[in-house]
């Protein structure tokens, strides 16, 4: 059983706690994970009381849970709710806070604060919670949960690393990345260093090129306060689709302890060819989504979205490709890519292997003639599928792609969700799915460049329509005719 804690959020009526932070914890709640004396404190500007607080959580998890949610659960949830109102960048709510902390003989001493306001406020919330003493001093844990985007760029992570840290340790900071969390993601370890069968393979004798890819069929909801502005590239590749290039591509770590695994980790990042300003466009394309469809419905287009400038050039897609300058990857591509308002919902990592040294099947026409595939499916089905060519039936000697799966392909992604396995790390106090600063740095760095210069280039972006596979101008990034972006598993 994990520690008795108040769970205090900051940003308690925005997306992020509705859509991802109430649910995981109604269900750790439901697996008993919690420790009984659990305490939620919401922190924000409505004058709420607890008791109206605890209405939006009943109405928010009815609305995600819907039948599932147990009468007897929630009640308990809700036992443990309370409201704190009060403005981040004011002082007053946060004496409030303290002073519901420290009065309140019932409330857990020890504290997770989590971070899910937008990044600007977080330095002023880690001085104000210093100010008040809710940093830790009092001899029971304080630890800091910050959500990404860790910083708006290289300078302004620096910058806020060096703020959180006059007020925070770094062993009481916990840098979140969901992709982290899911089960699939932390598959990806186990399938490399569990099985000895494909690690003579993994390189760049073997491996011709590497997509990792994340496809949304949904628009940008309600967010585009948090989202104009930040793209694409800062807001998926900058860390989730990093975070999965460092697990393929990272060396075996030797034992699997948090400091052991983020230096395997730091490692790949360091060793990413830095992209020259002048070969951005080589390496990186950005576009934005226009008016379409999103199955049988018509939407609008991005700058017609709520809230969204009606010049924007903010992309909503983007596609990098990187090369990692070291003795197992040197000169295999990965290809990294990831949009809004695709055709399709998934996110895959594809890995090509390269063609055998001799065609013996020449009654394959060479058109025909496919490579295998190695596909590690993350979501929304959790599938490793090995794509293989075998001879077809009959009197000819022809091939034929057959997939061997090596788990539930057609089964949904397991159910717990990211955020349960990560908030329960918090309260158990293990950083091993969190991000060190080095990581963060090092992931600012292979972007910045990109990022500068296409704010360089600020009046023209490519679009694509709505519910469309994507602009095919993105094909200008792979290095050879016969690379092509796979879409989905079964593509
Ligand atoms: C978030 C991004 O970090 O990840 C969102 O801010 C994105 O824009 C989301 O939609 C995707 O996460 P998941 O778990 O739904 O694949």
């Amino acid at each position: 059983m994990s520690d008795p804690c108040t769970i205090l959020i900051f940003g308690a009526t925005g997306n992020l706690v509705q859509l991802k932070l109430l649910p995981a914890l109604y269900r750790l709640d439901a697996a008993e994970r919690l420790h009984a004396r659990t305490r939620l404190i919401g922190f924000g500007r409505r004058a709420w009381s607890d008791a109206q607080w605890r209405d939006q959580i009943r109405a928010q998890l009815s609305e995600r849970l819907g039948a599932g949610l147990d009468p007897q659960v929630l009640a308990r949830l809700l036992d443990r709710a309370h409201f704190v109102e009060g403005d981040v960048e004011e002082e007053g709510g946060y004496a409030r806070l303290a002073e519901r902390l420290q009065g309140d003989e019932g409330m857990p001493a020890n504290l997770m604060t989590y971070l899910a306001v937008a990044p600007k406020h977080y330095g002023g919330i880690v001085d104000r919670l210093a100010a008040q003493g809710l940093n830790g001093e009092n001899g029971s844990w304080s630890r800091l949960v910050v959500e990404k985007p860790f910083g708006f760029d290289l300078e302004s992570a620096a910058m806020l690393e060096r703020r959180i840290h006059q007020c925070f340790d770094e062993s009481q900071i916990y840098r979140i990345d969901h992709y982290l969390g899911k089960s699939t993601v932390q598959n990806i370890l186990v399938f490399r260093f569990a099985n000895l069968l494909l690690e003579p393979l993994w390189n760049r004798n073997y491996i011709d090129h590497v997509q990792i890819s994340h496809a949304e069929s949904s628009g940008i909801a309600e967010r585009a306060g948090f989202y104009d502005g930040v793209g694409a590239l800062r807001d998926m590749i900058q860390s989730h689709l990093l975070q999965m290039l460092t697990l393929v591509a990272m060396e075996p770590p030797p034992c699997l302890d948090a400091e052991a695994l983020r230096d395997e980790k730091v490692k790949v990042l360091r060793s990413i060819r830095p992209i020259p300003h002048a070969a951005v466009h080589a390496h990186a394309f950005r576009a934005q989504y226009g008016p379409g469809t999103a199955g049988s419905e018509r939407v609008p287009g991005y700058r017609d979205e709520p809230g969204v400038g009606r010049h924007s050039t903010t992309e909503t897609y983007a596609a990098v490709k990187l090369y990692l300058d070291n003795w197992r990857w040197r000169n295999v591509p990965f290809y990294l890519r990831t949009g809004k308002r695709l055709a399709g919902h998934h996110s895959l990592i594809a890995i090509r292997f390269k063609h055998p040294p001799q065609q013996l099947f020449r009654d394959t026409p060479i058109e025909r003639l496919k490579p295998n595939w190695l596909l590690l499916n993350i979501q929304p089905n959790e599938c490793i599928r090995l794509e293989i060519q075998v001879k077809q039936p009959g009197l000819e000697m022809r091939t034929q792609t057959e997939r061997l799966d090596a788990s539930r392909c057609t089964i949904p992604a397991e159910q717990i969700s990211a955020y349960e396995a990560l908030l329960l790390d918090v309260i158990t106090g293990d950083h091993t799915h969190f991000l060190r600063f080095d990581e963060v740095d090092w992931a600012w760095r292979v972007v910045d460049p990109i990022l500068k210069r296409w704010a360089s280039e600020r009046d023209f972006i490519h679009t694509y329509p709505a519910g469309s596979a994507g602009p095919p101008e993105a094909n200008r990034l792979f290095d050879r005719d016969d690379q092509v972006w796979r879409e989905g598993l079964d593509d």
